[in-house]
C-alpha cells in the first residue's frame, strides 16, 4: 500500500528524449515514456509499454505530461567554469589581455563582494539567469570573502540548482585590498567554508577548493590547499595554461617545476575531482599527466576568444582521452549560456580547421551537445548521478519548445526532429527552455513566468 502511494507521486513524461552516451554523442528517442520518482529516473520505455507501466507502477493519466510535437527533453546543461562574482562585468571590459584584465577590471570588481548585500544582489541574479538558460549544474568561483562565498552557497541552495561552490584563494600578485593575508588565514577560512557548505546538508551543493591560479598562490599555500582538499575529499578547480604570458610567468615563479601542470601536480591538486579551465597551451607531457590523474578540462571558447587567450584544440584533448566539458567563464566570456558555449566551441574548431590538413576532424554539433551535458558531468566527476537519461540517474532536465512564443528559431514543415534539435543548439535561447528540472523538482516553468 505505502509502495503504491509513493508510486502515484511518480511524474511521467511522454514524447521525444534527446541525450548522449559514451558511444553516441546525440541519441534522439521519439515515442518514449519516462517515469521520474522522487529525484531519479525510474524507467524509460517505448510508448507501447504505457498500459503495462501504468499497471506496474500504479500511476494514472493525471501523472502524465504529454509533450507537444514541437517539444523534446534533454539533460540539464552543465557549466564547468563560471565566476559568479564577475557578473557585473559581463559584456564590458574586454579590451585587455588576461593578466592586465585581471588587475584593471576583475580584482576591483571582486573586491566589492566584501559587501554582503551586494553579494546577495549579484548572486541571486546569477543563479536565476543560469537556471533560465538551462544550466542545472555549475562549478562556481566566488571571491576570497568567506561571508560572500557562504551567501553564494545559500542562494544556490535556495533556488534549487546543483553546484560546486568555491571560495577563491589568492595572496600574491594581486592588490593589497584584495588578497588573503596569510596561508594560515586562507586555510582557516577555506576550512570553515567547507564545513559551512557541508552543514547545509544539501545533496546538490558541495564545496570546491579554489586556488585562483599558480601566479597568485605561493607554494606553501598551494600545498596546504592540496592537503585540505584531501582531508575533506573535496573537488578542486583552478586555471591552467590559459595564455602564453601566464605560462611564461609560471616558469619564472616556479623554476623548479617541470611544467605549469607539474606545479599543481607537485602540490597534490590534480585528481579525478579536479577541474582545470582553459588548458589551451598544454604540452604533450602535460596532457599525459592530466590524463593519468583523471583531471577534467573546462573548455571556455567565448572567454578564450573575447580576451584573446588562444584557440584551444579540443580535438587534440579529446583524442588524448581527456574528459572535456564546457564553461562560460563569465566575465572573461560575456555570455552566461552553455548554448553559446556550444556554438563558440564549434566556431573555434572551424577556425582551427582552416589552417590544418583536410583530414582535421572538426568538433561536430553532436559532440558539442555531449560536452555540454555528459562531458560536463564527467569533468565534475558526477557522471554516476547526472549527464544523461540513464535509469537511476537524477532527473536534471530541460523541456525544450522549439516553437515557443517569441522564439528565434524558424521551424518549417519539412524539418526532421534532428533538424529541430540542431536548430535549437544553433539558434535557440532561454525562450525555448520551457521548464527546468533539478533532481526531479521543477525549478522553473516559463509558462508561469517564475522561479519556484
Ligand atoms: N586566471 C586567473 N584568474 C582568472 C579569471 O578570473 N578569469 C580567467 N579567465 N582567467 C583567470
Ligand atoms: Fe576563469
Amino acid at each position: 500500500q505505502s509502495k503504491l502511494r509513493a508510486r502515484s507521486d511518480m511524474e511521467v513524461f511522454v514524447g521525444i528524449f534527446v541525450h548522449s552516451t559514451e558511444d553516441n554523442p546525440l541519441i534522439i528517442m521519439p515515442g518514449m515514456v519516462m517515469g521520474v520518482l522522487n529525484t531519479k529516473i525510474e524507467f524509460m520505455e517505448s510508448l507501447e509499454e504505457l498500459d503495462h507501466l501504468k499497471a506496474e507502477y500504479g500511476f494514472t493519466d493525471s501523472n502524465i505530461h504529454y509533450m507537444t510535437p514541437s517539444q523534446f527533453m534533454m539533460p540539464g546543461m552543465i557549466d564547468t567554469h563560471i565566476h559568479a562574482s564577475q557578473f557585473p562585468n559581463n559584456g564590458v571590459a574586454m579590451d585587455l589581455p588576461l593578466l592586465e584584465w585581471l588587475q584593471t577590471y576583475t580584482f576591483p570588481t571582486e573586491a566589492n563582494f566584501s559587501d554582503t548585500l551586494f553579494a546577495r544582489e549579484v548572486y541571486s541574479k546569477v543563479v536565476e539567469r543560469l537556471l533560465r538558460n538551462g544550466t542545472t549544474t555549475a562549478a562556481y568561483f566566488g571571491t576570497i570573502h568567506l561571508e560572500g562565498s557562504k551567501i553564494l552557497a545559500d542562494v544556490v541552495h535556495d533556488k534549487g540548482q546543483r553546484a560546486l561552490i568555491g571560495k577563491v584563494n589568492m595572496m600574491r600578485n594581486c592588490p593589497e585590498y584584495y588578497r588573503e593575508m596569510s596561508v594560515q588565514e586562507s586555510i582557516r577560512d577555506t576550512e570553515e567554508f567547507i564545513r559551512y557548505v557541508r552543514s547545509i546538508q544539501s545533496p546538490l551543493v558541495q564545496p570546491i577548493v579554489t586556488p585562483r591560479f599558480a601566479p597568485t598562490c605561493p607554494e606553501d599555500q598551494l600545498a596546504s590547499l592540496g592537503q585540505l582538499a584531501a582531508k575533506y575529499g573535496c573537488h578542486i578547480q583552478s586555471h591552467l595554461c590559459e595564455t602564453q604570458p601566464e605560462c611564461n610567468w609560471v616558469k619564472e615563479l616556479f623554476p623548479w617545476a617541470k611544467s605549469y601542470t607539474d606545479v599543481y601536480d607537485s602540490m597534490r591538486l590534480l585528481s579525478e575531482k579536479s577541474v582545470m579551465a582553459h588548458c589551451i597551451w598544454l604540452t604533450d607531457d602535460e596532457i599525459y599527466t592530466l590524463r593519468e590523474r583523471g583531471v577534467g578540462i573546462s573548455h571556455c571558447p567565448n572567454s578564450n576568444v573575447s580576451i584573446r587567450s588562444g584557440l584551444c584544440d579540443i580535438r587534440r584533448l579529446l583524442n588524448s582521452g581527456l574528459k572535456v566539458g564546457l564553461g562560460t567563464d563569465c566575465s572573461g566570456g560575456y555570455c552566461p549560456s552553455i548554448l553559446d558555449s556550444m556554438r563558440q566551441s564549434l566556431q573555434v574548431s572551424n577556425i582551427l580547421a582552416l589552417d590544418r590538413d583536410q583530414d582535421y576532424q572538426r568538433i561536430t554539433y553532436k559532440e558539442a551537445f555531449r560536452m555540454a551535458t555528459l562531458g560536463g558531468a564527467k569533468v565534475l566527476n558526477m557522471e554516476d548521478r547526472i549527464g544523461n537519461f540513464e535509469i537511476d540517474k537524477e532527473f536534471d532536465a530541460l523541456l525544450i519548445d522549439v516553437s515557443a512564443p517569441g522564439s528565434a528559431i524558424d521551424i518549417f514543415s519539412k524539418d526532421t526532429v534532428e533538424d529541430k534539435v540542431q536548430k535549437f543548439i544553433y539558434t535557440g535561447d532561454d525562450r525555448n527552455i520551457a521548464r527546468v528540472y533539478v533532481a526531479g523538482h521543477r525549478i522553473l516553468d516559463l509558462h508561469n513566468k517564475n522561479l519556484h
